[in-house]
């Protein structure tokens, strides 16, 4: 990583006035984040407040049926339900120690919305969160804790009034309420120094279940599967692993309804580079470079793009990114619920289901780590509608 970039991709593509705030975080990044203050504060927050260490759960039921066995690090047993709230404590803490008094998100799935809402009030930072008026529609319930947390929600009405346009509209707020205001990006994604900046914070994920397989089972994990939207739990799963070459890392993206030609959000997979949200990545984009709409029956999936060192690590060769459709991604749901009883969000159910679908590429024996990066409370209305309960 150099200068904002990971091999070709990433960088900061942005007007000429939101530099002075993204240099403002870089520098914050090199000078406030490393001291062993912030690191303590940000522990404790992590550890007394959202519930970390996360546990590592073995599935020993789906394991029998599959005849190699299934750990799952379970992110969804923090603080608001999701490994969201790793990055938002921790973006939280860097603007109030940078003296802002303001938090401004984008949400898709509403998780990161809440996850900021929640850092916010608990930092005592006011916070206003953009969310593409779509998703305040199929992710109600969230909204709804949003705003007794405390937070503003402003429904994006513009383009295809989901995530992307979220962000376009949080980061044009950006650049006149700068002096007061922190821009807490949700996703491994956007221009420098986000994608390092959340995989920071994230990274704890994998640390942990690196840790954790060790000491239970004296071994790395064969595998190690996430599902990739912008990315920020798959790469904090990915991070620690990387160097590990007996280890092979994949991830998933959302490939929509699977038919031919259907809306999907596979980026790396089925786009091209392209320049978006200050990024160079690779985008689902027309033959004129114009977005396409994404879609997934996961709305936290639902992004037309993708950080840019996933793009990298798909470039190398050391992470191998696959596709799982909205049936797989229900059909893992079922499983966890009912072999494991664990209720999985939508975004979670595309990695496992990756893994139950492709069952025969696992070897026997071996063990797969899947991030479970959320718990699926959200997603019970669309489930239901789905599954025809
Ligand atoms: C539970 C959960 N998992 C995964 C994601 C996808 O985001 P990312 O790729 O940044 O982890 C979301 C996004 O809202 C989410 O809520």
């Amino acid at each position: 990583m150099k200068n904002g970039y990971f091999g070709r991709f990433g960088g900061r593509f942005v007007p000429e006035l939101l530099m002075p705030p993204l240099l403002e975080l870089e520098q914050a990044m090199e000078t406030i984040l490393p001291s062993p203050e912030f690191q303590a504060e940000l522990d404790d927050l992590l550890r007394n407040y959202a519930g970390r260490a996360t546990p590592l759960t073995f599935c020993p039921n789906l394991s029998q049926k599959l005849r190699f066995e299934l750990w799952l690090k379970r992110e969804d047993l923090l603080h608001t339900g999701a490994h969201k709230v790793n990055n938002t404590l921790g973006q939280a803490l860097l603007a109030k120690k940078m003296g802002k008094t303001s938090l401004i998100a984008e949400t898709g799935a509403g998780q990161h919305g809440v996850a900021t809402a929640a850092a916010a009030a608990r930092l005592g930072l006011d916070c206003t969160i953009y969310m593409g008026a779509e998703d305040v529609e199929r992710q109600s319930a969230n909204v709804r804790r949003m705003r007794l947390l405390g937070a503003r929600v402003v429904a994006v009405e513009s383009g295809s009034r989901t995530l992307k346009d979220a962000i376009n509209a949080a980061l044009r707020t950006w650049i006149s309420s700068q002096a007061t205001t922190h821009y807490c990006f949700g996703t491994a994604a956007g221009p420098a120094p986000f994608p390092r900046l959340v995989r920071e914070f994230q990274s704890v994920i994998g640390r942990e279940a690196r840790a954790q397989m060790l000491e239970r089972t004296g071994a790395l994990p064969d595998y190690v599967v996430a599902a990739v939207g912008g990315g920020s739990n798959a790469i904090g799963m990915f991070h620690a692993f990387v160097p590990d070459e007996s280890v092979t890392i994949i991830g998933v993206e959302a490939g929509g309804t699977g038919e031919p030609g259907c809306l999907n959000s596979a980026a790396i997979n089925l786009g091209r580079p392209g320049v978006l949200h200050g990024e160079y990545t690779m985008l689902l984009q027309d033959d004129d470079g114009q977005i396409l709409p994404s879609g997934s029956i996961s709305a936290g999936l639902d992004y037309p793009g993708v950080g840019p060192e996933h793009v990298y690590l798909h470039d190398i060769g050391r992470v191998d990114y696959t596709i799982a459709c909205d049936h797989e991604a229900l059909n893992a749901f079922q499983a966890l619920c009912r072999e494991e009883g664990i209720l999985p969000a939508l975004e979670s159910s595309h990695a496992v289901g990756y893994v139950l679908s492709h069952a025969d590429r696992f070897r026997p024996g071996s063990r797969v780590l899947a991030n479970l990066s959320g718990r699926g409370d959200k997603d019970m209305d669309i489930i239901e509608h789905a599954l025809g309960l």
